[in-house]
């Protein structure tokens, strides 16, 4: 006999997410009534609510669900070496057991910016702090005490931390500061279009109240949009000439683009750099490192008058936290022998080969699939007005997509780790594959 049962419509992607993640959606209910969007970061934020993670090793992390999930985002970029790395764990749990803050100078603290020195060409000196945007802070206030002048150069989209003085405007102009941020601070800062060299020469020459100059040396975001050596060389020259500090935020790079960052890549020294993330093994940490005479400014002196016109005040609960001191030595350690930055460069390149190829499949050809190093980024031409990120809804759902196929990508931008495998990056494709068949079967991505 015929079964005349009729089968019940597919569920929805936000109908199975829904399903597929209970556990999480019964914390973000309790999250709600504690934060703003119920998220401490906005980059974790993600409709309908975002996952939970209970435990991480290697390449994976598994959600409170207990589904496992390969994970992009690797810490914010902290993790080269992967989800709780042997070395770096046992690190730590030796170092939590001898105590967690001293209050006081301690050995680690020496090894950990030995490492920095030995592998960052411009590190003659090095303070650390706790975060990359305080590392930004402290680069930036140094360079305005060393030249006595307070306008910084920046460019558009790059990112370096949270902080008033380095924020791009807002607006249909972009000559707005952002709420809160203070109107004398904006006016300090010079956005600049990324990857021009005459414009900034034009803004050297006709300005004589630059500080310093500020770049993400592979571009906005680990390569947005990509500069390159000899943007970079032009840089080094123009802010030598004309008395710039040239200062490279390097907390993405640095120890990912090659055991000495960007700046060794191209072998372009700056003044300054800033360091965090792999810095410090995947616990909080960052540093400013750079030329003697310009960190030097931090020393205390008997001097009155240096103490009042000189010296930086710079003080900080946990500078160098003798937790961090142990997982950054361990990761350095790993980082300088090298072969794990190029096995995370091998994963993202077969990655984005991969994801090209299910684009291409699925007729989608405004979108590619592009990126340097160990990254991995995603864009679309379709919709030239909206900027790469600008489309949430769309990356919502394709973060929910993946997410539901046991992926988790940080929207159009992943960086891979040196304990991806090539088993990962062909089921992080095939997770791609059934989520574009989904977001076009729902109409949320049409073929192009
Ligand atoms: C290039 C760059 N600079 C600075 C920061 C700020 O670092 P943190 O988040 O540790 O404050 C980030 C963070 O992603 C970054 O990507």
């Amino acid at each position: 006999m015929a079964d005349l049962t009729v089968a019940p419509p597919a569920p929805s992607l936000l109908e199975a997410y829904q399903a597929v993640f209970p556990t999480s959606r019964a914390l973000y209910e309790r999250a709600l009534a504690l934060f703003p969007n119920g998220v401490t970061h906005d980059g974790r934020f993600l409709r309908p609510f975002p996952i939970y993670v209970d435990r991480a090793s290697g390449s994976r992390k598994w959600d409170v669900d207990g589904h496992p999930l390969i994970d992009y985002w690797m810490g914010h970029g902290a993790l080269l070496l992967g989800h709780s790395r042997t070395e770096v764990v046992q690190a730590v749990a030796s170092q939590a057991a001898r105590g967690t803050h001293y209050g006081a100078c301690h050995e680690l603290e020496i090894e950990w910016a030995e490492w920095v020195t030995r592998l960052v060409p411009c590190a003659e000196r090095v303070r650390f702090v706790s975060s990359g945007t305080e590392a930004t802070l402290m680069a930036l206030r140094l360079a305005r005490t060393f030249t006595g002048k307070q306008k910084v150069i920046k460019f558009r989209g790059h990112y370096h931390g949270w902080h008033d003085n380095l924020m791009d405007g807002t607006g249909p102009a972009k000559d707005r500061p952002l709420p809160g941020v203070l109107r004398e601070v904006f006016d300090t800062l010079i956005s600049l279009p990324p990857g021009d060299a005459n414009l900034v020469e034009d803004r050297l020459k006709r300005d004589e109240e630059i500080a310093c100059l500020i770049v993400e040396p592979t571009g906005e975001l680990f390569g947005g949009t990509p500069l390159g050596g000899e943007f970079l060389t032009a840089l080094r020259w123009l802010t030598e000439r004309h008395g710039v500090v040239f200062i490279m935020d390097e907390v993405v790079t640095g120890f990912r683009c090659a055991p000495g960052g960007a700046q060794a890549h191209y072998g372009i020294k700056p003044d300054l750099c800033t360091l965090a993330k792999i810095l410090a093994g995947g616990l909080p940490g960052g540093a400013v490192a750079g030329r003697k005479d310009i960190l030097d400014l931090l020393e205390i002196r008997p001097d009155a008058a240096w103490q009042t016109t000189k010296k930086m005040p710079h003080y900080g609960t946990f500078n160098a936290s003798p937790l961090s001191a142990a997982a950054g030595v361990a990761a350095l350690k790993v980082v300088a022998a090298g072969q794990d930055i190029a096995r995370a460069n091998e994963m993202a390149a077969l990655l984005r080969d991969r994801l090209a190829r299910v684009l291409d499949a699925h007729g989608l050809h405004t979108w590619r699939v592009f990126g340097q190093f160990s990254g991995v980024k995603l864009s679309s031409s379709q919709n030239p007005a909206q900027s790469r990120r600008g489309d949430l809804d769309l990356i919502y759902a394709l973060r929910g997509g993946m997410l539901l196929n046991g992926v988790d990508l940080p929207g159009v931008d992943g960086l891979t780790s040196s304990a991806h495998t090539a088993d990962d990056v062909e089921q992080t494709a095939a997770a791609f594959d059934a989520t574009l068949t989904m977001l076009m079967h729902e109409g949320i991505l049409a073929r192009t």
